[in-house]
């Protein structure tokens, strides 16, 4: 990691905290569980956590990632969203006070097969159609009660995971939250069904625990609504500079493959990134970029640390600031042109890029 190359990721943790605040608002009865899997989704779990202070608990994936919550929050839910992988887990769960996702039967075997240290707190999944992880109506009775007759097991926390909730006109979401109702009717517990497009768009789902991952960073959950529509703010954004200028002939093609071909006398602006950063390589010309917060266009194909823009229109050298997503430019935009998710792109962003808070 150079620490002079231009390229970084600038954390807002007052965008993170007041997203935080928008979930509230969405729902203001139920308690959240700050989903930051995936390092926080590409933003760095350990320079984030301050800024998630207001959260009633975490979610992750990966023992190491849990225990880093623990260190940071010493009396809060920690969710283990995978639950535990193997046998050798099971002490540091119950160690480190986790709350381990059981959704298959040979998690709960691990779990009989080894009962002490005793583990608390669970979280028992069911599949109510999302049909990835999780058990079905009957399976998930016996294996509530086979939970409950483990020693020490003393708090089952109820959920599942929707599949279209992100679609506000798709009803499914309606049938998963009805099996959900029909499968935890005479279980005790506490209940957690709700995502982020669910805390947004869905106030039936959203009983005790909210489980809200990418609206925290800034990315809307919903496809009929923009995040700014919904409050959000940008927390990461992809920071750059131009490196270097290129005055080129009409007719002359930039970059790899020459797939982009001036239409005209003009210049090229190179940006210090590329797919060896995180930047989607299938990103295809037209995607827009900022530079000296103008919009200009991506021309040619994306490079491994450079990416190549139009300069035509706008009044640009060596070294301006260059934005590839974030404050004024919507990650979700980006996530559009090349065809995928802002998930993706804010996870993919690379070790080599600085992560400044
Ligand atoms: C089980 C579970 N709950 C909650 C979330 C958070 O989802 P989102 O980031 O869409 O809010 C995820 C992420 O995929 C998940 O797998």
């Amino acid at each position: 990691m150079s620490a002079s190359r231009p390229l970084l990721a600038r954390i807002s943790g007052a965008a993170l905290a007041h997203n935080l605040q928008v979930v509230r608002q969405f729902a203001p009865g139920a308690r959240i569980l700050a989903v930051v899997k995936a390092d926080a989704y590409g933003h760095g779990l350990a320079g984030v956590l301050p800024f998630l202070a207001a959260a009633d608990g975490f979610a992750v994936v990966g023992l190491d990632a849990a225990i880093q919550c623990r260190s940071a929050f010493a009396d809060r839910p920690v969710v283990l969203l995978e639950g535990p992988f193997d046998t050798a887990e099971l002490a540091l769960i119950a160690e480190h006070r986790l709350t381990p996702v059981i959704h298959s039967g040979w998690q709960i075997d691990l779990m009989e097969s080894r009962p002490r240290p005793a583990i608390a707190s669970v979280a028992l999944k069911f599949n109510t159609g999302m049909n990835r992880l999780g058990f079905d109506q009957d399976a998930g009775r016996q294996a509530h009660a086979r939970l409950a007759a483990i020693a020490g097991v003393s708090n089952i926390m109820l959920m599942s995971h929707l599949a279209c909730a992100d679609d506000l006109d798709n009803d499914f979401t309606r049938l998963q939250t009805q099996r959900f109702e029909s499968v935890t009717a005479s279980l005790p517990g506490e209940k957690s069904l709700a995502n982020s497009a669910a805390v947004a768009g869905w106030p039936e789902t959203h009983y005790q625990w909210l489980r809200p991952g990418i609206m925290l960073y800034g990315s809307s959950p919903v496809l009929q609504h923009a995040a700014r529509d919904l409050g959000l703010e940008p927390v990461m954004t992809l920071q750059s500079r131009l490196i270097a200028v290129q005055s080129l002939k009409q007719g002359d093609a930039v970059g790899y493959g020459q797939t982009w071909t001036c239409p005209e006398d003009m210049d090229v602006g190179i940006v210090a990134c590329g797919y060896g950063d995180g930047y989607p390589r299938h990103a295809p010309s037209a995607t827009p970029v900022l530079v000296n917060g103008q919009r200009v266009a991506l021309v040619g194909r994306v490079s491994m640390d450079t990416l190549a823009v139009d300069l035509r229109g706008v009044n640009a050298q060596v070294n301006d600031a260059v934005v590839l997503w974030g404050e004024g430019l919507p990650v979700d935009e980006i996530a559009a042109a090349a065809g995928t998710i802002a998930y993706e792109l804010l996870t993919g962003v690379t070790a080599r890029v600085p992560r400044v808070y």
